[in-house]
């Protein structure tokens, strides 16, 4: 049987970029996109892909999303669906509604949709991955650039080690960082390109199924402090 991956936020840039990897290796996927249309390059995929609507922000989104999958089984769930900061936006002068969508986009829609999902990843080698970023290690901690990016991707990494703690599922939690990668959020002055970021997630992905460990990693499998 093929195995399966659910790439949520698949539209364009790093997702779409993991579900293309997943196809070319002959894994089934699961695509999520909040517009119509989907991306034209599954069209050579028929069969082989499925296209599902979600914005995770959107609680009824959800939930229709989670009754069309209830019984899937994932061997890969990995939410990649992710905003940048408002341009040049500091604490002193974001908004309050700027915050709570970066917020709720960057770190607890996910962690919500996560904690939901594990119903649906495969028992002792399934993986639920999250699309973090080296910028939310507090350790690694770069200074001025980004403050409320980073800040949103340190809260993601701190809600994920909380709910892995609670976790109750027998599998493997991956929070990654794609490394810095030339797509509409990354920029083309960005090191590597999205399949270089994409190709190297998948293979840590394949290389971790069965770990049972929650691990900060970037798309080479190096470990991030976290
Ligand atoms: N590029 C980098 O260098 C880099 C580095 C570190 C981490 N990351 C992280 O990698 C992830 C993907 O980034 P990217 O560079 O590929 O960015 P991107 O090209 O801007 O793509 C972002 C993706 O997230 C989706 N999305 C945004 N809000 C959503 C929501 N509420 N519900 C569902 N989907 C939503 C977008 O869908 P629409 O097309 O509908 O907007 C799009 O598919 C993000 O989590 C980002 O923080 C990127």
């Amino acid at each position: 049987m093929k195995k399966s991956a659910l790439i949520v936020g698949a539209s364009r840039g790093l997702g779409l970029g993991l579900a293309t990897e997943f196809l070319d290796r002959g894994w089934h996927v699961t695509a999520t996109i909040r517009h119509e249309p989907a991306p034209s390059v599954f069209q050579k995929f028929s069969g082989q892909v499925a296209i599902e609507m979600l914005d995770i922000n959107d609680l009824a989104s959800v939930e229709a999303f989670l009754s069309r999958v209830t019984d899937q089984i994932f061997d890969v769930a990995f939410i990649n669906a992710g905003i940048s900061a408002p341009e040049g936006k500091t604490a002193e002068t974001v908004t309050p509604e700027e915050m709570t969508h970066l917020f709720m986009t960057n770190a607890i829609s996910p962690i919500r949709l996560g904690a939901k999902l594990c119903e649906n990843i495969k028992p002792e080698t399934g993986i639920l991955a999250f699309m973090t970023s080296i910028l939310g290690s507090v350790t690694l901690s770069g200074g001025a650039y980004a403050p409320l990016y980073c800040a949103s991707k340190s809260a993601l990494n701190q809600l994920t080690r909380s709910f892995v703690a609670g976790m109750k599922q027998n599998i493997t939690v991956l929070s990654m960082h794609p490394g810095w990668v030339k797509t509409d959020m990354g920029g083309s002055g960005a090191d590597i390109d999205v399949m270089t970021s994409a190709k190297g997630m998948v293979d840590v992905l394949e290389a971790k199924a069965g770990s049972g460990k929650h691990e900060y990693l970037d798309y080479r499998g190096k470990t991030i402090p976290w």
